[in-house]
């Protein structure tokens, strides 16, 4: 087999570094350099690698040497790094995904494109994960559960088996779903939501047992401007 081809990360900040250290010390991949909007660019390298502007990246480091991974966060319910992810793929660019050596990942377990899923995860049988999906380190997910695209899931998430998490949605530290959850899309579940019945779209939910709330959250609002 050819060897995996270096990569170019998208974005320069605390996850784009993130990603660099965990690709450069548990993976086969080399990161050759982090690229972003030339507005955005604060310091010329990174982790001893130079940042590079997104419009030119095709001429410094183009799509048949290089494959990428988009590195940012859950900015605008994760939308923001939805964007990049579809403008990296339309310029040729292949994404990798990483997955810790140290998660645990049933044999049958499928996971999509620039994924990135940190040490002490159980990924259950059968369960089934979409594309640009980030599982923070520590995440239960029980059999025959499904993360749809795009979804960010912070730590120490008990996601029970059969359950279903809608795309986009962002799921905080320590929150559980009982099991046949189903997370719609586009839903904040705020850090240690116990959720025992599914959601309605475009909410967020609170508290044991969740409830949705109404008001939003000041980051909910953040996150969707
Ligand atoms: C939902 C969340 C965003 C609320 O933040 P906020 O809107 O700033 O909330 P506030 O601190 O203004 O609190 C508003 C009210 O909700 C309550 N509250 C806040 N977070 C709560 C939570 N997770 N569960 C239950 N109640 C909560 C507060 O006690 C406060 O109650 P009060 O009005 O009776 O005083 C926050 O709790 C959360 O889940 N953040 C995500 C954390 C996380 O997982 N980060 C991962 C890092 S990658």
């Amino acid at each position: 087999m050819p060897a995996a081809k270096p990569l170019v990360i998208v974005g320069n900040g605390e996850i784009a570094e993130m990603a660099c250290e965990y690709f450069d010390h548990d993976s086969d991949r080399q990161v050759a350099a982090f690229a972003i909007g030339a507005d955005y660019i604060k310091v010329p390298e990174l982790a001893s690698r130079p940042v590079v502007d997104l419009a030119s990246l095709t001429k410094t480091h183009p799509p048949d040497a290089f494959d990428a991974f988009v590195a940012i966060g859950d900015g605008q319910l994760n939308r923001l790094r939805r964007g990049h992810v579809d403008g990296i793929k339309a310029a040729g660019y292949a994404l990798a995904s990483y997955v810790s050596s140290r998660a645990f990942v049933w044999h049958n377990v499928t996971i999509g494109e620039n994924c990135f899923i940190l040490e002490h995860n159980v990924l259950q049988p059968f369960t089934r994960i979409g594309d640009n999906v980030t599982l923070w380190s520590g995440n239960h997910i029980g059999h025959r559960s499904v993360i749809e695209d795009d979804v960010f899931m912070a730590s120490h998430v008990v996601v029970s088996g059969f359950c279903r998490i809608g795309a986009r949605s962002f799921v905080g530290v320590n929150a559980a779903m009982a099991a046949h959850v189903e997370i719609a899309p586009d839903n904040f579940i705020a850090m240690g939501a116990a959720v025992t019945a599914s959601t309605e779209p475009d909410s967020i939910y609170m508290g044991v047992p969740a409830e949705r709330r109404t008001i939003s959250a000041k980051r909910f609002c953040r996150v969707r401007e």
